[in-house]
């Protein structure tokens, strides 16, 4: 994995929205490039284990369950400092929040419900792109 690929997931209420292909093309339009993509339905042990991290603060039952209530569209994307490009091309967790032209300011419907997440570190974009993708899906 290197530093200039991120992992990214386009949530449950984006996907269920039918979103999907829209928010793909808008980074594609900015970029990223698409290394490997899967669709699927998360278990509640592994969006908990995928935000492990946030365990035991007051809104972690609230996103597994979100996480977990449709299907979810892992992607690896690579650009030039892929992490924080994806960052910046996603926008502010709330999409109040979020600058114009931003992912979750076109998309989003709520803070909980944001319809995509990126790494936010290189250590980060390597763990979580090995979670969903064998090393074989990232060869090119
Ligand atoms: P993500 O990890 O999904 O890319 O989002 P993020 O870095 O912008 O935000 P983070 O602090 O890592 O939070 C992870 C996700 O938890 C949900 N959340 N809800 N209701 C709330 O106050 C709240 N705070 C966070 C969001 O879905 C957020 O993206
Ligand atoms: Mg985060």
């Amino acid at each position: 994995m290197t530093t200039n690929r991120t992992l990214t997931i386009i949530k449950p209420d984006a996907f269920a929205g039918n979103k999907a292909g829209l928010i793909l093309a808008h980074l594609e339009q900015r970029g990223f490039r698409l290394i490997a993509s899967r669709v699927m339905r998360m278990t509640p042990e592994q969006a908990g284990e995928f935000y492990g991290v946030h365990k035991g603060r007051p809104f972690y039952g609230e996103l597994v369950e979100f996480m977990t209530s449709g299907y979810c569209m892992p992607m690896v994307l690579e650009c030039d400092s892929a992490v924080s490009a994806l960052r910046d091309a996603i926008g502010a967790t709330d999409p109040v929040e979020a600058a114009a032209g931003t992912v979750r300011r076109l998309y989003a419907e709520s803070k909980g419900r944001n319809a995509i997440h990126a790494s936010d570190s290189d250590e980060n974009a390597a763990r979580e792109s090995r979670f969903f993708f064998a090393e074989t899906d990232l060869i090119r």
